[in-house]
């Protein structure tokens, strides 16, 4: 319970961070926040692997805000743990490595101006509890 009070408590901290990060630009930038594709529901993915996040770049805005990163979320956590960042949200794809993580259900969430995550999918990690 402390680990997950502590894991919230820096999570909020990086979203703080963000919103910081995003009201900077003076810019006027579209809010682009395209579905997740892949990992879906039933994906099951391995502690160590490589593997390509996708999300639907059909209809992107004429201007993308920059800082483009994918965060790995947990029940309603977004944990401070960074797939990717700095990658084009125009490519559709970018390649993670799947984190060390105790075996259990995750999603993705791709951050554009905000966060759209993927279908709850299985991670098989380095411990099972
Ligand atoms: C987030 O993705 C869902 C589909 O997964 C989509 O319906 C929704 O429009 C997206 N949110 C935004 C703000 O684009
Ligand atoms: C990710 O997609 C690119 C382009 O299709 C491909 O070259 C690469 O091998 C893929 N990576 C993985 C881990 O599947
Ligand atoms: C993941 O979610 C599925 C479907 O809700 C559930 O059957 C399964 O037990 C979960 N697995 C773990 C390791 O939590």
């Amino acid at each position: 319970m402390m680990f997950m009070k502590a894991v919230a408590a820096i999570a909020l901290a990086a979203l703080a961070q963000t919103g910081l990060t995003s009201a900077a630009p003076l810019e006027k930038k579209d809010v682009y926040v395209p579905p997740v594709l892949y990992p879906r529901a039933g994906t099951v993915w391995y502690s160590g692997q490589r593997h390509n996040v996708t999300w639907d770049n059909s209809d992107p805005p004429a201007s993308i805000s920059n800082g483009a990163f994918i965060l790995l979320r947990s029940g309603n956590y977004e944990m401070p743990l960074v797939l990717a960042h700095d990658f084009d949200l125009r490519a559709g794809r970018v390649e993670v490595t799947v984190p060390d993580v105790i075996t259990g259900n995750f999603s993705v969430v791709l951050f554009g101006d905000s966060g759209n995550w993927s279908e709850d999918f299985l991670i098989n990690g380095v411990l099972d509890f």
